[in-house]
């Protein structure tokens, strides 16, 4: 059996190497020692035993072997919680998280959607375009002759490319009309929604870039009869059952006749205001009769079908319908304007 002074100096050499990985070990390793079985609480009772004139000595031994066993088990013991705190994830998991503001549609995609779902009810597919688009289903398909003074009514942008048919941006969803009656079975019922592009000097009243919604509608016997009823049930579906329409003459290369559509003003409800200017009427769209000329062009037998079609913008749609009096507003993603239409569409 080893003396006492071997066994101190056992433990003494174990505790320099003493590691712990986890306050598990800690524990483990304070019991190892100074548990009820430690080698540390033997010791101190196998001291009972020593001889008087050892016993000054040993004690003082003992009483720095447990102070540094205890001190070493201290020091492991935080080092083991500072590693846990390091393991552990760093979030605190009861603060309440971070809210995120969620997106809402922009007026402008509002107003389109609420004029696309007005004509799906009608039965009317949608159809799309390309924005950058050929001479062809731009003006010639419809209607404008080369160097028709009619084209610079829509001031074009151009697409340099160095060919001969120059490309160019679209001015009008017209186009898409054109695109249409080139591929789609008969009868046609389409709209088509669509980014249009003008150099135009930006204004309250103008933007190089707004949207359009066209229609078009081709059958056999389609009247100007149809045409009125269409518009005036998407005015009432738009603007409320108290809606009224007229129609004034008006001349697109496209269609004969042509007309231009108005509304009646939904603020003063036909007594004159600031919005439609004391007229007490609005202008929302162009539309007329699909001229035989424009159904030949694509192919269409114009002694057997007839049709009409509608053009709209839809920021003067959006205007109207919400009192903005400055175009501007749609295109300057102005956060306190774009929050006031998140609210109304948080239904
Ligand atoms: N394309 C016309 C424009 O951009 C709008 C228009 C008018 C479209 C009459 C039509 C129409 O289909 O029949 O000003």
């Amino acid at each position: 059996m080893s003396t006492m002074k071997e066994t101190i100096e056992q433990i003494q050499k174990e505790l320099t190497e003493l590691k712990a990985a986890s306050q598990k070990e800690v524990e483990e390793a304070r019991v190892r020692f100074l548990g009820k079985k430690g080698s540390v609480t033997a010791l101190m009772e196998q001291f009972r035993s020593v001889a008087p004139e050892m016993k000054r000595e040993y004690g003082q031994k003992l009483n720095e072997l447990k102070k540094s066993v205890t001190a070493k088990i201290e020091e492991l013991k935080e080092q083991a919680a500072a590693a846990a705190v390091e393991l552990a994830p760093k979030q605190d998991l009861t603060m309440p998280g971070d809210p995120f503001e969620l997106g809402s549609r922009h007026p402008v995609s509002i107003v389109r959607q609420e004029i696309v779902d007005i004509f799906r009810k009608f039965g009317y597919d949608v159809a799309e375009g390309p924005e950058v688009e050929d001479d062809w289903h731009v003006f010639e398909a419809l209607n404008f002759p080369p160097n028709h003074p009619a084209r610079e009514m829509q001031d074009t942008f151009f697409v340099s490319t160095g060919h001969l048919n120059p490309l160019l941006l679209r001015t009008h969803t017209s186009s898409v009309q054109v695109r249409t009656m080139e591929t789609h079975p008969l009868p046609i019922r389409v709209i088509c929604p669509g980014r249009v592009f003008r150099n135009e000097a930006i204004s309250a009243r103008a933007h190089c870039i707004f949207h359009q919604v066209e229609g078009l509608y081709i059958d056999k016997n389609v009247t100007f009869a149809d045409l009125k009823q269409a518009i005036l049930l998407f005015a009432r579906e738009m603007f409320g059952p108290d809606t009224q329409i007229r129609m004034r003459p008006s001349y697109f290369p496209f269609t004969e006749p042509s007309a231009e559509v108005d509304v009646s003003c939904n603020i003063c409800h036909g007594k004159g205001c600031n919005i439609c200017k004391g007229t007490g009427w609005l202008e929302i769209m162009g539309c007329g009769m699909v001229d035989p000329n424009v159904l030949e062009a694509s192919g269409i037998d114009s002694k057997v079908y007839s049709g009409f079609a509608f053009g709209m913008g839809v920021e003067r749609i959006a205007m109207l319908k919400w009192q903005v009096n400055d175009l501007r507003h749609y295109f300057e993603n102005d956060m306190r304007f774009l929050h006031e239409f998140a609210t109304a569409t948080e239904v």
